[in-house]
Order: structure tokens, then C-alpha cells, then sequence
């Protein structure tokens, strides 16, 4: 059984999972920045996120921060350019990045389409530490919040099931090949993830409802739930579920 501590909040609908969702970006945000004048995020990609992106970019959400003191990093990248109707970065872009009052600099994109990932990995964390102001080969960085899906095998930001990326301990971004999309990817690694001060998952649907009782409440085994590797070692970690994703989930493990 998994113990790591950590808060599912169930709601009745995605809709209203998002509203909550995005009254937590905003409390996050506001705090990061009176406590340190900006607030460090990692986006999450893939289709849940993007109405969420949308409510943060619209009223009330949109008039409660202070845009122009974020800074945006991706958790991972598909293969692809950043026009291509697959990339995480486009759909950020499209939800929320366009449509709210932020210069470039800020928004530092993922070029998971370079022929040379590994080179491209390692050009990205250089570019984080440049953004922390710390040494690309130290210590991980402390992002503020880490957004996260979740996908039906389990899996997080890029990090699939048996793949090489779980186990990478000291880098804090990788090429990750995924055997059963044949294809590559950028990810974030556990090292970073667990480093944040906030984590927050996004998961709804029903088809993500049995892995998601066996993230929280099986037996561990990151191999095949990468999920389960994400466990802030000093930080908050927060699901936001809806009831179908949580309908395999024992009520004792959840809070409406
Ligand atoms: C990606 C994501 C990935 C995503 C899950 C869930 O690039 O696909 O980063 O980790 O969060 O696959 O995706 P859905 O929200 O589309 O179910």
C-alpha cells in the first residue's frame, strides 16, 4: 500500500474540478510572488488541461494575478513542432499563454523537435537553471508548482511505464523513448518533480478510473505506475480528480 501522504479532492464534475483547480493556481501564484516577486510553473500537456488553461485565462481567474511575474517551463514534449496540432506547447499557447498579458522571455519552451534530443535536453536545463540562477549541474530547482497528468497506463509528464527516464537520478530533463508510441519524447524527471514545492495532478474521465486506484491505493510498483514515483520530498502534492476518474477510489481516500 502506498503511504505517501497526499490530498484526493473529488468533484462531481471536471468543470467544477477546474474552477477549484484554478482558485488553487491563483492562491499558489499570489503567494509565490509576495513571497519571492515571481512564481516558477510547469505546464502539463496532453487534453485535460487545456479548459483548465482556458478558465485561468478568462475572469475572475485572469484579474488575480500578476502575469508579468510567471515564468513557464513544460514537464514534456512530444516529438513534434511547435505548431503541430500534437505539441503541448501549442496547446498552451492556444488556452491560456495567448490570451493573457505576457511578454516571450517569460515562456520557455520545450524543443523537443530537434534532431538531437539529447543536446536539446541538456540545452533546457541549462535554460532552467539560467531562469533559477543556479548551476545547471547542481542541485534541482524548486519550482513553485508542477502541474501533472495522468495517463490510463499510469504514467506522468513523459515518464511511461519500463521506460529509461524512471530511473535517471541526477539530470533534471531527458529523451525518453516510448516503445509503445514509437516515438520520443522530453521529459522532466522525478528528481525535479519531487523538488517542487507544489505538485498538483489534473486527472478526470472514467477510463483513467483503474489506474488511478492503483496509483493511490495500490501496491506500490513505479515500474508500472510512474504515477506512484511522484512524492514531494519537502512540497505539497494534490489530486484533482473528478468522480468518474475517482470511481474505483475507496471514499476513505478521497475528500469532496
Ligand atoms: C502528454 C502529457 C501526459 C498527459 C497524460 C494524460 O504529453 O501527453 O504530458 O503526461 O498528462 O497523457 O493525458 P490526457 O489529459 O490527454 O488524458
Amino acid at each position: 500500500m502506498l503511504t505517501i501522504a497526499l490530498s484526493v479532492r473529488k468533484f462531481a464534475t471536471v468543470e467544477k474540478m477546474n474552477q477549484l483547480a484554478a482558485e488553487a493556481f491563483v492562491r499558489i501564484s499570489n503567494d509565490a510572488i509576495t513571497a519571492r516577486t515571481r512564481f516558477t510553473v510547469m505546464l502539463s500537456g496532453g487534453s485535460t488541461p487545456r479548459r483548465f488553461y482556458e478558465l485561468l485565462a478568462t475572469p475572475p481567474y485572469r484579474d488575480q494575478m500578476a502575469w508579468e511575474k510567471m515564468d513557464f517551463f513544460w514537464g514534456d514534449e512530444r516529438s513534434v513542432r511547435p505548431d503541430h496540432p500534437d505539441s503541448n506547447y501549442r496547446m498552451a499557447r492556444e488556452a491560456l499563454l495567448n490570451e493573457v498579458p505576457i511578454s516571450d522571455g517569460p515562456v520557455h519552451r520545450m524543443p523537443a523537435e530537434r534532431a538531437a534530443l539529447d543536446d536539446a535536453a541538456r540545452e533546457y536545463q541549462a535554460e532552467i537553471a539560467r531562469s533559477f540562477d543556479i548551476h545547471p549541474y547542481g542541485g534541482p530547482p524548486r519550482f513553485d508548482l508542477i502541474l501533472l497528468g495522468m495517463g490510463t497506463d499510469g504514467h506522468t509528464a513523459s515518464l511511461f511505464p519500463h521506460t529509461h527516464a524512471l530511473k535517471e537520478s541526477s539530470r533534471w530533463v531527458v529523451p525518453n523513448y516510448v516503445p509503445k508510441l514509437d516515438s520520443y519524447r522530453l521529459t522532466l524527471t522525478p528528481l525535479v518533480i519531487n523538488h517542487a514545492a507544489c505538485v498538483m495532478f489534473l486527472v478526470a474521465g472514467a477510463n483513467k478510473a483503474e489506474s488511478l486506484a492503483r496509483v493511490i491505493a495500490g501496491p506500490a510498483d513505479p515500474e508500472k505506475l510512474p504515477a506512484q514515483l511522484i512524492n514531494p520530498t519537502s512540497g505539497s502534492l494534490a489530486w484533482f480528480v473528478d468522480t468518474s476518474a475517482a470511481s474505483k477510489l475507496a471514499k476513505r481516500r478521497t475528500s469532496a
